[in-house]
C-alpha cells in the first residue's frame, strides 16, 4: 500500500510518499526565511506560499519517484492542530487529488503524526507513552495503538518550542530560535541555579513555561546590556552561551521529571517516544535516553522531529492499512479545537499488499529523511 503524506498545518510545505512501511522519498518547501523576516510566522503568507508550492511539489515529487497519482492507494493529509489557513490549502488539495482519481483521503492528526514517526526508523511497540514537544503543543500522551491516543498532560500556556523560540528572540537569535539556542548552550556551561524547573511542585503532569520566558528576560535585563544582536555562534560571549546553556537544561530538566512522573504512574509501559522539533534538542535526546534502564527509547532522526511530509504519509499508511478513511466533508481543525473521532473504517480488499505495520528495527529509512529542499 502506497500513502501519500501532504503536511501544511505551519509553514513548511512537505509531500512524501511511503510505501508498506518504508519512505519511497519526499519534498519540502521551508517558509523559514520569509518569516524570520517578521520574527514569526505570517499566517496569511504561509497559506499562500502553501497554494503557490503544492502542485509543483507534488509533480517533482512524483516525477522522481515514477510514479502517477493513480499508482497511489490513499491520500493522507495533516488536518490539524495549525493554522487554519494553512490546514485548508493543505486538506483542500487532499480533497482534490481524492475526489479526481477516486483515492481514498485520511485526516492525520499532526501530533499523531510527530509521535508514529518513529516507525519509519525503528519498531513501535504498544503501549507508549509519548512526549510531544513541538512549537505549538507539550503533551504527554499514552499511546495504546496508532489510532488510540490519550493526553495525560499538557502545556497550560507556552509550550516548549514556542519558550525555546520567546527566549530566543529575547537573545536576538534567528527565528526559529530553538536549533541555534541549541547550539550555543552546546557551546556553553550551564547554572542549575540560574533558572527555576516550573510547575513541577504539584502531581499533575502538566507544563507552563511562559514564567521561565520571564525569568530570562529579567536575566538578560540584568546581564545582558552589551550581548550582540544578532547573536551568532562565533560572536556570542561566554555569558550568552552559559545563558542558552542554563535555560536548555532548565527546560530539559522539567520535561525529563514529567516524563518519568508519567512513567512511574503506568508500570505497563516500557517504551517512550520522544516527538516534535524539540526532540531534535540534543540534551534532551541524551538525558531522556538516560532516564531508565528498563525504557526503550524512540526519538526519530532530527531531520524526522520538525514538521516534514513523511510522518504523515507513514501515520496514514498505518491508518490506511486498518481500512481508515475520511469523508469528503472532513474538516480542517485549527489549534485549540480538539480534534473529531469521524474516521470512517472499510473492511481491505482480501488480496490488499499492506506491509508489515511494526517491523523489526530497520538500520533507517529507504530514503534519506532528509527532505529535498526547495524555496
Ligand atoms: O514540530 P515542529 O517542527 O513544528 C510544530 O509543529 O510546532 O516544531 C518546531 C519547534 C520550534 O519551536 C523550534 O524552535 C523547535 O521546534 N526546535 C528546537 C530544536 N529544533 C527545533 N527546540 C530545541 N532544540 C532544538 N534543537
Ligand atoms: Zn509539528
Amino acid at each position: 500500500m502506497r500513502c501519500l503524506g501532504i503536511e501544511t498545518s505551519c509553514d513548511e510545505t512537505a509531500l512524501a510518499v511511503v510505501e508498506d512501511g518504508r519512505l519511497l522519498g519526499d519534498v519540502m518547501a521551508s517558509q523559514a526565511d520569509l518569516h524570520d523576516i517578521f520574527g514569526g510566522v505570517v499566517p496569511e503568507l504561509a497559506s499562500r506560499e502553501h497554494l503557490r508550492l503544492l502542485g509543483p511539489l507534488l509533480d517533482q515529487l512524483l516525477a522522481r519517484l515514477g510514479l502517477v497519482p493513480a499508482d497511489i492507494d490513499i491520500v493522507a493529509v495533516a488536518r490539524g492542530p495549525g493554522l487554519l489557513g494553512s490546514l485548508l490549502v493543505g486538506v483542500a488539495f487532499a480533497k482534490a487529488i481524492s475526489i479526481g482519481t477516486g483515492i481514498p483521503m485520511l485526516g492525520v492528526d499532526h501530533l499523531h503524526g510527530h509521535l508514529l514517526a518513529t516507525g519509519l526508523e525503528h519498531r513501535l511497540d504498544f503501549p507508549a507513552l509519548g512526549l510531544l514537544a513541538s512549537g505549538g503543543h507539550t503533551h504527554i500522551y499514552r499511546m495504546e495503538t496508532p489510532w488510540t491516543m490519550q493526553v495525560l498532560g499538557r502545556t497550560l500556556d507556552d509550550a516548549a518550542g514556542e519558550a525555546f523560540d520567546k527566549v530566543a528572540k529575547l537573545l536576538g537569535l534567528p527565528y526559529p530560535g530553538g536549533a541555534h539556542l541549541d547550539a550555543l548552550a552546546r557551546n556553553g556551561v550551564p547554572d542549575p541555579t540560574c533558572f527555576p524547573r516550573p510547575y513541577l511542585d504539584n502531581d499533575t503532569l502538566d507544563f507552563s513555561f511562559s514564567g521561565l520566558k520571564t525569568a530570562v528576560a529579567s536575566h538578560i535585563q540584568e546581564h545582558g546590556a552589551d550581548w550582540p544582536r544578532p547573536a551568532t555562534l562565533d560572536n556570542a560571549p561566554e555569558a550568552l552561551r552559559n545563558c542558552c546553556a542554563s535555560f536548555n537544561l532548565a527546560v530539559v530538566d522539567t520535561l525529563c521529571a514529567k516524563v518519568a512522573r508519567a512513567l512511574a504512574r503506568h508500570p505497563d509501559i516500557s517504551t517512550v517516544i520522544l516527538a516534535g522539533g524539540v526532540a531534535a534538542n540534543s540534551l534532551l535526546r541524551q538525558r531522556m535516553a538516560e532516564l531508565s534502564p528498563k525504557v526503550r527509547l524512540l526519538v526519530p532522526s532530527p531531520p524526522l522531529c520538525t514538521d516534514n511530509g513523511a510522518m504523515i504519509a507513514y501515520a496514514g499508511w498505518l491508518l490506511g492499512r486498518e481500512g481508515f478513511f475520511h469523508d469528503p466533508d472532513m474538516e480542517a481543525i485549527p489549534r485549540g479545537r480538539r480534534i473529531p473521532e469521524d474516521m470512517r473504517q472499510a473492511p481491505l480488499q482480501a488480496n490488499a499488499s499492506v506491509g508489515d505495520p511494526f517491523p523489526a528495527d530497520a538500520p533507517g529509512p529507504a530514503a534519506d529523511p532528509a527532505p529535498e529542499t526547495a524555496t
